[in-house]
């Protein structure tokens, strides 16, 4: 009886999206000096932190096959001195939305439709192509990019804007880079097909075999910085996640390597019970006003609170390792609760026995806000611009990338009605008119219609895009 009711509840809720994942241990090695923007020790010359990644599909379950045509999640813990640093990015540097509020939906569209079970290129593309804000995120999955050859072999990006604040409180915008030193790798549909059907674990499969023959995989991290007063001056919302920094004019600067080199000793233990959350930062490194990184603040640990319990952070992974002496974080109780519990230290903050103080130097500096709060509208944004990035990346594209594009764009969206294919064919006119034609014609539609719908604004193409109900 006790075998059998162990039995019955082994299995615990998978992560909401990215349930099918890999991880492996390993350290983040400074090699340059970033002491003027940040005063993280991780990232001070020399230093040199342990680290866990998990690497991730995203729309598919903790079942299915890794070779997909999707983005790819990788979740970089670093146990630094001052506790865990998280960096919770894709292999895109760039995401589809940028309001929180959209993103339930967005994974309703690319996961299960409630009616058939089934997944759905119809739900998919309609979403997407609503929501212009999308177009450079499904360039890229359309591109050759869209299924990378395994985890060793794709870049890896932090997406939002964070910020740095360095020993004298002055603080810059930043965004994290990591360049594969394994070289781009991808798979072409058939290819990807191929090796789906022979091995629906290839991405994890080739991560262990690399870290077992001792050929630890690595990539050679950079940061992007924007000060305070480019931010005020850019052309565009500096915060806003659907859009990247030109390099030319905020270039890469080298940082240093990350490399893995340990597989963990139990998947369950450790890779299924890892926990990640963009809410976890250290001196030095903060937040931006991006409201959907301010969304993803919370929503991490609610989910693993679900997902895992209330206490998550005591689960060996997740522990703050590199806290010389431990972490004392004033949680007390819950389910699970297997410590001390602190004992009979005080349960009130503030106390007269002098613990749980708070510490004024771990904040960050103060960040002056003006204009109005509200909901922001992309459409009363002069400076909005939802299709520059995907013509820009169109633009650098050699034709056998732009080729491919256009193949895997009609392939994709070939099962899914006229009226969407239209909506996407204008966006992709609009971000470059080679783009448009080229993609007009790969789907087969009439580019007269798409040159008329191309003069409507986003809400009246949506419009004209949409069955009357
Ligand atoms: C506001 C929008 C977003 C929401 C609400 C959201 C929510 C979530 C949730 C609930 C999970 C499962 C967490 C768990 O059970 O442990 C998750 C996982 C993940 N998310 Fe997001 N997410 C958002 C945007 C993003 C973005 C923009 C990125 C990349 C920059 C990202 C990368 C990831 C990754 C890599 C994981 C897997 C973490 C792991 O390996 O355990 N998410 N997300």
């Amino acid at each position: 009886m006790e075998k059998l009711a162990h039995f019955d509840r082994e299995v615990i809720p998978e992560r909401r999206m990215h349930a099918k994942g890999w991880g492996a241990y390993g350290k983040l090695t400074i090699t340059h000096d970033i002491s003027q923007y940040t005063k993280a020790k991780a990232l001070q010359p020399d230093a040199v932190t342990d680290c866990f990644v998990r690497f991730s599909t995203v729309a598919g379950e903790r079942g299915a096959a890794d070779a997909e045509r999707d983005i790819r999640g990788v979740a970089m813990k670093f146990y630094t001195p001052d506790g865990n640093w998280d960096l919770v990015g894709n292999n895109t540097p760039t995401f589809f939305i940028r309001d929180v509020h959209n993103f339930p939906d967005l994974n309703r569209a690319v996961k299960r439709d409630p009616y058939t079970g089934m997944r759905s290129a119809q739900n998919n593309w309609d979403f997407w192509t609503l929501l212009p804000e999308c177009f450079h995120q499904i360039t890229v999955v359309m591109s050759d990019r869209g299924i990378p050859d395994g985890f060793r072999h794709m870049h890896l990006f932090g997406e939002h804007t964070y910020s740095f604040y360095n020993e004298k409180n002055e603080r810059v915008w930043c965004k994290f880079h990591f360049k594969t030193q394994q070289g781009i790798k991808n798979l072409t549909n058939e290819e990807a097909a191929e090796k789906n059907a022979m091995d629906r674990e290839s991405a994890g499969r080739d991560l262990f075999e690399a870290i077992k023959r001792g050929d630890y995989p690595k990539w050679t991290m950079y940061v992007q910085i924007m000060t305070e007063d480019q931010a005020k001056h850019h052309y565009e919302n500096p915060f806003d996640i659907t859009k990247i920094w030109r390099h030319k004019k905020y270039p890469l600067i080298e940082v240093g390597e990350m490399e893995l080199n340990r597989w963990p000793e139990n998947y369950f233990a450790e890779v299924e019970q890892a926990a990640f959350t963009p809410a976890h930062v250290v001196p030095g490194i903060g937040f931006s006003p991006d409201k959907f990184l301010q969304g993803r603040l919370f929503v991490y640990g609610d989910a693993q609170r679900y997902r895992l319990g209330v206490n998550y952070n005591q689960i060996p992974v997740n522990q703050a390792k590199g806290v010389k002496g431990g972490v004392a974080d004033y949680h007390r109780d819950g389910a699970m609760r297997t410590d001390g519990n602190y004992g009979g230290a005080p349960a009130y903050s503030p106390n007269s026995a002098g613990v749980w103080s708070a510490q004024p130097d771990v904040m960050e500096p103060p960040l002056d806000i003006d204009g109005a709060m509200w909901r922001y509208d992309p459409e009363d944004d002069p400076t909005n611009d939802d299709f520059r990035a995907g013509g820009d990346l169109w633009r650098v594209m050699t034709e056998d990338k732009k080729e491919m594009l256009i193949h895997n764009t009609a392939a994709d969206i070939a099962p899914v009605t006229e009226n969407i294919k239209y909506r996407h064919a204008v966006h992709c006119y609009k971000a470059d008119p080679e783009y448009g034609e080229r993609a007009t014609k790969a789907m087969g539609l009439d580019m007269n219609k798409v040159l008329e719908l191309a003069k409507l604004t986003n809400k009246e193409l949506n419009k004209a895009t949409t069955p009357k109900a």
